[in-house]
C-alpha cells in the first residue's frame, strides 16, 4: 500500500484546495490552496494521467479548466480555460468511448456543453452546445457516460435526458426519462443497465431497470427509497446531494443529504443492491453536506465536506457488522472554505503504468497489479479493512 495520497477539494470560494492523506495512522494536512476562477466547484480527474484535471468556474457565465498538479509538492497549475456557453456549471463528465471528450452541465438556462480535448489532454476543442429549451425550468445537473450515449439529469424539468451521436460528432437529443413532477433528479449512477437516480426535493434514491443505451420510452420503476434519516422531524426540509457506487467488496451506495436539523448534522444513508436497501443512515456532524467522494485505492476511503460547518471528514469503509463507515481522519471548519467536491489523485506510476515517470516520488505499490492500465475506476485492489 502507498503510505499517502492527495486529494483535491472544489469550492464555491476561489480555491482549489491540496489535501494530504496518510493512511497510517490516519491524518489529514492541508498542503497548499490555488486560485482557479470564481467559483472552481466540481472537479474532474482525467483517466489517464493523473497529473492532470478539470474544474468548472460556477459563475453566471460559466468557464471550464484544466490544471495540472505536481504530485511531490501538492502545488496547481491553471493552464487552459473556455466558456461552457451557459450559467452555472455543476458538473464535468468523460462522455463518449474513452477520455477525450467531456460534457459539461449548464444548470443556469438548461444546457450540456460537450468539447473534446488535445492530444495533451489540456486545451479544449470542437466545442458544441445542446440546449433543453423545449422544456421550462431546464437546470442540467449532471453528465453521466452510457456506452454510447449520455444521460443528463434535468433537476428544473424532472427527467433525465437521453442523448446519442457524439460518434459522428454532434449530439443531439433522443428522448428523456420523466421523474416524478417536483422530484427534482439530481445525481444519477448507471449500474448493470440500471438508473440510480437520486432526487433534490423529494429526497428519494430510485431503481429504474433496463437502461441501455439503445432503449428507449420509460423504463419500469423496481425501487423507491426515501434517503431522509428515520429520526429527522417530518417537518424539516432536506436536499439530497451526492449519489455514489463501490463495487467492491460488494456492491454499496452512499446517498448524503443537506441542511437536517440534528445536532448530529447531516447523514450519509447506505443502500446495499438487489434488491435496492437501505441499510444506515449515518450522522457525519457536519453542516450542508455537499462534496462527498470515494478516493484511495479500490475506493477504500469517502470523503465528505460540510460547506456551512463541520469541516472534512475522512471515513475508511468497512464491513457491515463495522458499520460501513468508520471516521478515520478531519480537518476543522475554515481550513478549506465552503467545500463542494473532491477528488482523489491517483500515485502517478500507477496512473500511468510506471513507464514514463522518471521523476516520480512515490513508489510503485508491492504486490498490487492492476486489471487494467488504463482505467483507474475499473482497477481492482485487494481491500484490507472488511
Ligand atoms: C501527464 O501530463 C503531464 C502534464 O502535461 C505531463 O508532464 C506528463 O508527461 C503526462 N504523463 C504522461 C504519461 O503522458
Ligand atoms: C504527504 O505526506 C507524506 C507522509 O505521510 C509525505 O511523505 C509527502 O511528502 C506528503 N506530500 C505532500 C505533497 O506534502
Ligand atoms: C462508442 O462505441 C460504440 C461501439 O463501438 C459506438 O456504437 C458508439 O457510437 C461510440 N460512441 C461515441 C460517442 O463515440
Amino acid at each position: 500500500m502507498t503510505s499517502s495520497f492527495l486529494l483535491l477539494v472544489g469550492s464555491f470560494s476561489p480555491m482549489i484546495s491540496t489535501l494530504n492523506f496518510t493512511l497510517s495512522p490516519p491524518s489529514l494536512t492541508l498542503v497548499s490552496q490555488t486560485p482557479a476562477g470564481t467559483s472552481p466547484t466540481w472537479l474532474l480527474g482525467n483517466p489517464t494521467n493523473s497529473s492532470i484535471f478539470y474544474a468548472t468556474d460556477e459563475t453566471e457565465t460559466g468557464g471550464l479548466n484544466s490544471l495540472i498538479i505536481d504530485h511531490v509538492t501538492g502545488k496547481v497549475t491553471p493552464i487552459a480555460s473556455i466558456s461552457t456557453q451557459g450559467g452555472s456549471p455543476t458538473h464535468i463528465g468523460m462522455v463518449g468511448n474513452g477520455s477525450t471528450q467531456l460534457g459539461v452541465a449548464n444548470y443556469g438556462g438548461g444546457s450540456v456543453f460537450f468539447t473534446t480535448l488535445e492530444d495533451d489532454h489540456l486545451h479544449f476543442a470542437n466545442p458544441q452546445l445542446v440546449k433543453f429549451d423545449s422544456v421550462q425550468k431546464s437546470n442540467a445537473h449532471q453528465v453521466v457516460s452510457n456506452g454510447a450515449q449520455v444521460l443528463v439529469s434535468d433537476l428544473g424539468a424532472d427527467r433525465v435526458w437521453r442523448l446519442n451521436g457524439g460518434a459522428s460528432g454532434q449530439w443531439s437529443i433522443q428522448g428523456a426519462i420523466s421523474r416524478p413532477s417536483g422530484s427534482g433528479p439530481r445525481h444519477i449512477v448507471v449500474d448493470d443497465s440500471s438508473l440510480y437516480t437520486l432526487h433534490e426535493r423529494a429526497n428519494t434514491l430510485t431503481q429504474q431497470t433496463a437502461v441501455t443505451p439503445s432503449s428507449t420510452g420509460q423504463p419500469t420503476e423496481v425501487a423507491s427509497i426515501s434517503i431522509i434519516p428515520s429520526d429527522t422531524p417530518a417537518s424539516a426540509t432536506l436536499y439530497a446531494g451526492e449519489l455514489l457506487l463501490a463495487h467492491t467488496p460488494s456492491p454499496v451506495m452512499y446517498a448524503s443529504n443537506r441542511e437536517d436539523p440534528s445536532p448530529a448534522g447531516d447523514a450519509i444513508a447506505v443502500f446495499e443492491l438487489n434488491p435496492l436497501t437501505k441499510v444506515a443512515e449515518i450522522r457525519t456532524g457536519l453542516q450542508h453536506l455537499r462534496g462527498v467522494a470515494l478516493v484511495g485505492e479500490d475506493n477504500a476511503y469517502l470523503i465528505a465536506g460540510g460547506m456551512k460547518g463541520g469541516g472534512i471528514k475522512v471515513y475508511e469503509r468497512v464491513s457491515a457488522a463495522q458499520g460501513y463507515l468508520k471516521e478515520v481522519a478531519s480537518l476543522p471548519a475554515g481550513v478549506v472554505d465552503q467545500p463542494s467536491s473532491f477528488i482523489w489523485v491517483p500515485p502517478q506510476d500507477v496512473a500511468t503504468g510506471g513507464t514514463t515517470q522518471a521523476s516520480t516520488a512515490t513508489a510503485s505499490i508491492p504486490g498490487v497489479v492492476p486489471t487494467s492500465s488504463v482505467s483507474r475506476a475499473h482497477r481492482r485492489y485487494k481491500i484490507g479493512s472488511w
